[in-house]
């Protein structure tokens, strides 16, 4: 039995980091991570020592002179606004009235849906992003559509119908019982599906563009589902005062998504910039998740968020591109951004790293699965050359840090050579591009 399970293993051979907290990283110069048939992590560490375990007849994959770290995650992000991305002169909701919403009602469309769902996790998979939580539009057969490219690319992600039933213009405001009829049926269609990769969010865009009811009847289906609620909060003043205007029967922002039962530990919100003590103790009593958006929060200049307060209550937070108000979709550049956007607090690279793999695992209520290279855990990596940076650098010539600096500061999905969920490299040419 053991000798069968050997065999069908796995033994990639590399220098290996991958994050044990907030402070650590743990490497292995010349490190072994070893995956059996089915994508699951058998062991990792130094080479030498487990040639000589008995996982050394495992069949090697060399990798040598370049780094495996764990596949990156992404906590936030909205595939329509793809080619959104850079579109320069407004605020959140000046941006979100002349570009985005003209550019999701063409999202109806199936013909642009797919062709949009391919280039999106292309682009994602070369960027070395492995696990994503993704806002679609209001559209559910689009959504379900995006559902089976995701599938087929074999990317782990997180997906959710955007809701809108106030305040948007006319073609994107749904009528209250046939969101959430759709919502659910994409819901109980694929949260789970392809051997648990793919979940389910619902996806209340806002609380401005969600009455109190639909607020309510999203919280008893996550709740029933065992599903994700994803949604933004707090991202601007301008909107602050907005949901303080629509629902003055609330002392504050938090309070309308508290109160109507969609605080939890799988409620990711976005943003969370302009929280008051209060607000931030009680999502930390709901054990919310916070995605940190900072690309995002320097293109719209929505402001800061406060990384030292977040910490203090104890929220767990990751890191999202937000792709489109997130003009890269690289990871590595909301790394350094995350850093920059702090005048007064570093954080390091150990930290960044962190984030933008275990600690985003932690976000998603997912590390229990994946995030670093635990045995038991699957195998999502990506296959990363510091020589794209330049073909000067000798990965042997650097320490921890000053990978995980590299890697922070000049990292772009350059830098990914491979990506795998589950022990499977994903493939990116399979996802065939109409036009390419
Ligand atoms: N708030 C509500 N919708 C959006 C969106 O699409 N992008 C950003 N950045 N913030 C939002
Ligand atoms: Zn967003």
């Amino acid at each position: 039995m053991k000798k069968m399970r050997q065999k069908a293993s796995k033994l990639y051979r590399a220098r290996i980091i991958h994050s044990i907290n907030a402070d650590k990283a743990c490497e292995f110069k010349d490190g072994a991570l070893v995956i059996d048939s089915k994508g699951k992590i058998l062991a990792c560490g130094d080479y030498q020592e487990i040639k000589k375990s008995e996982f050394g007849k495992s069949k090697v994959v060399d990798k040598r002179g370049q780094l495996i770290i764990p596949g990156l995650v992404d906590c936030h992000l909205h595939l329509p606004q793809l080619d959104l991305r850079g579109k320069h002169g407004a605020t959140l909701l000046g941006w979100l009235e002349k570009y985005i919403f003209p550019a999701e009602k063409a999202f109806a469309s199936l013909r642009v849906a797919d062709d949009l769902a391919k280039r999106f996790f292309k682009k994602l998979i070369l960027n070395g992003t492995t696990t994503s939580a993704i806002y679609t539009t209001i559209h559910a057969k689009s959504t379900d559509h995006v559902f089976k490219v995701a599938k087929e690319a074999g990317v782990r992600a997180i997906i959710g119908k955007v809701m809108m039933d106030q305040n948007a213009p006319k073609d994107l405001i749904e009528n209250t019982h046939e969101s959430l009829k759709s919502s659910e049926e994409l819901c109980a269609k694929w949260h789970g599906a392809a051997s648990g990769r793919l979940m389910y969010a619902f996806t209340p865009r806002f609380a401005p563009t969600c009455s109190e009811y639909m607020l309510t009847e999203i919280g008893k289906l996550a709740h029933e589902y065992d599903a994700y609620i994803q949604s933004h909060i707090a991202e601007t003043l301008a909107e602050n005062k907005f949901v303080s205007e629509r629902f003055p029967d609330y002392k504050d922002y938090t309070a309308v998504y508290e109160e109507n039962g969609c605080l939890g530990p799988k409620t990711i919100l976005g943003h969370a910039i302009h929280l008051n003590d209060d607000e931030m103790q009680r999502l930390a009593i709901r054990k919310a998740r916070i995605a940190h958006c900072p690309t995002s929060n320097f293109f719209l200049k929505s402001g800061r968020m406060p990384i030292e307060k977040i910490e203090e209550h104890g929220i767990t937070y990751g890191l999202g591109t937000d792709v489109g108000a997130g003009t890269s979709m690289s990871i590595f550049t909301t790394m350094r951004h995350a850093d920059y956007i702090q005048p007064n607090i570093t954080v390091t690279p150990v930290k960044a790293f962190y984030l933008a793999t275990l600690g985003g695992a932690k976000t998603l209520s997912l590390s229990q699965l994946i995030g670093n290279f635990e045995s038991g855990k699957a195998a999502d990596f990506c296959v990363v050359d510091i020589r794209n940076i330049d073909p000067r650098y000798k990965l042997s010539e650097l320490n921890l840090d000053e990978v995980l600096s590299l890697l922070m500061y000049r990292g772009s999905g350059g830098l990914v050579e491979e990506s795998y969920v589950e022990g499977k490299k994903l493939d990116v040419d399979h996802l065939k591009i109409k036009g390419e």
